[in-house]
């Protein structure tokens, strides 16, 4: 399946009137188990399997239980499976589904603004495998997306703000619109007015699927969107995702998490690898001071982290597991500048020497 804007952006009314449409036989809804207890009145009727929230769901025990409850439900190759949560459900979602008995349909109600506007886009899914992130997974684009800004009324500030840091990486690859509207709306301004929440994701959204209909298997353009994240991931990865929660405590060990790397939410990791990334660019000659203490002030407005104090050899250690490694160059996304962001191999001893020096300034 091909993706396109048109398709993509739906918006909704109301889940319950969204869900009427759709067949209670062989249908299922794997939801995040806060947003079940939150919501929990617009999905009854349907079998729903409750996914505890965090990102360490997105393992294979968590596949394995899954399946089992699809097939002692029933699911069959008719099937539809429906993810709704933040991007660990769609992720897991997403990936089981194109899995499960070679692949059947499935859509998403994003309920975070993260997944909003970057994590149920696109078609990527995937778990982590171990301690290493989106290790794997397949591209598969869903059936459909269903956008209910409404959800977001329950979120967190924080996990709010995590969601804004993706919005800020697609401004930085973009410019225009999204920049335009982020420098017109203020926080405060944005949280509570559900008609500029569906603007933002329109905008946010937008720039994402034009990327991705150019180059679905990232082959090129798409690995612009990764933006922060060769970093960023180093740090996310850095965190326990091994920890055992919820239905799938099968691992008993925990490790203690090195200093700085704690606790940090997705959206917070891609934050501080964008802001690096901005500053490697500046120390590369590629671009104006400006352009970092620019991407800061944008982070700073949704108290974003803008920095790390993970000892570089620690992140240099993840990312050389990184898939997006090749031999002992990388591909790097370095932004010039608003609008313009290109995709640079940057040596290893080189992405290390960066780090550690900038962790002496
Ligand atoms: N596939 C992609 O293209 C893509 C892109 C970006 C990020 N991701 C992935 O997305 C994940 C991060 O997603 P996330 O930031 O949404 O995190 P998440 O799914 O962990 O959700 C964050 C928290 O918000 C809670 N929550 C969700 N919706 C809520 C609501 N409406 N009200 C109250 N609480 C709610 C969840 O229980 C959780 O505690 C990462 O695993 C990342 O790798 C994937």
């Amino acid at each position: 399946m091909s993706i396109s804007i048109k398709q993509t952006l739906h918006f909704i009314d109301s889940p319950e009137e969204f869900l009427a449409d759709i067949a209670v036989q062989n249908t299922m809804l794997l939801i995040d188990e806060n947003v079940l207890n939150l919501h929990e009145k617009c999905f009854e009727g349907f079998d729903s399997i409750a996914i505890p929230s965090g990102e360490s769901q997105k393992r294979i025990e968590a596949v394995e239980y899954i399946i089992a409850a699809l097939l002692d439900a029933g699911i069959d190759r008719n099937g539809t499976l429906i993810g709704i949560g933040g991007g660990v459900v769609t992720d897991l979602t997403g990936f089981i589904a194109s899995v499960y008995l070679r692949g059947i349909n499935f859509g998403f109600l994003p309920t975070t603004l993260l997944a909003m506007c970057d994590a149920s886009i696109g078609g990527k899914n995937g778990i982590n495998f171990g301690a290493f992130k989106n290790m794997v997974g397949t591209i598969t684009q869903p059936n459909f997306i269903a956008f209910y800004p409404a959800f977001l009324s329950t979120l967190s500030d924080r996990e709010f703000n995590s969601g804004m840091a993706e919005v800020i990486k697609h401004a930085v690859i973009n410019g225009g619109a999204l920049q335009k509207f982020l420098q017109d709306n203020r926080r405060a301004t944005l949280f509570e007015n559900p008609e500029k929440i569906k603007k933002l994701c329109q905008l946010a959204v937008e720039v994402k699927v034009t990327v991705v209909e150019k180059d679905e298997k990232e082959d090129g353009l798409r690995k612009k969107l990764n933006l922060g994240h060769t970093i960023g991931h180093a740090i996310e990865a850095l965190n326990d995702l091994t920890a055992p929660v919820g239905f799938l405590q099968t691992r008993t060990e925990s490790k203690a998490n090195p200093p700085g790397a704690s606790e940090k939410t997705h959206g917070e990791c891609v934050a501080i690898g964008m802001v690096l990334a901005a500053r490697i660019a500046v120390r590369e000659g590629l671009a104006k001071e400006e352009l970092v203490e620019e991407i800061i002030d944008y982070c700073a407005a949704y108290s974003l982290p803008v920095k790390t104090e993970i000892k570089p050899e620690l992140l240099i250690e993840k990312i050389l597991k990184d898939k997006k490694r090749k031999s002992g160059e990388i591909d790097f996304i370095i932004p010039h500048g608003f609008g313009d962001v290109r995709i640079v191999p940057l040596a290893l001893t080189e992405l290390e020497n960066h780090l550690k020096e900038m962790a002496n300034e």
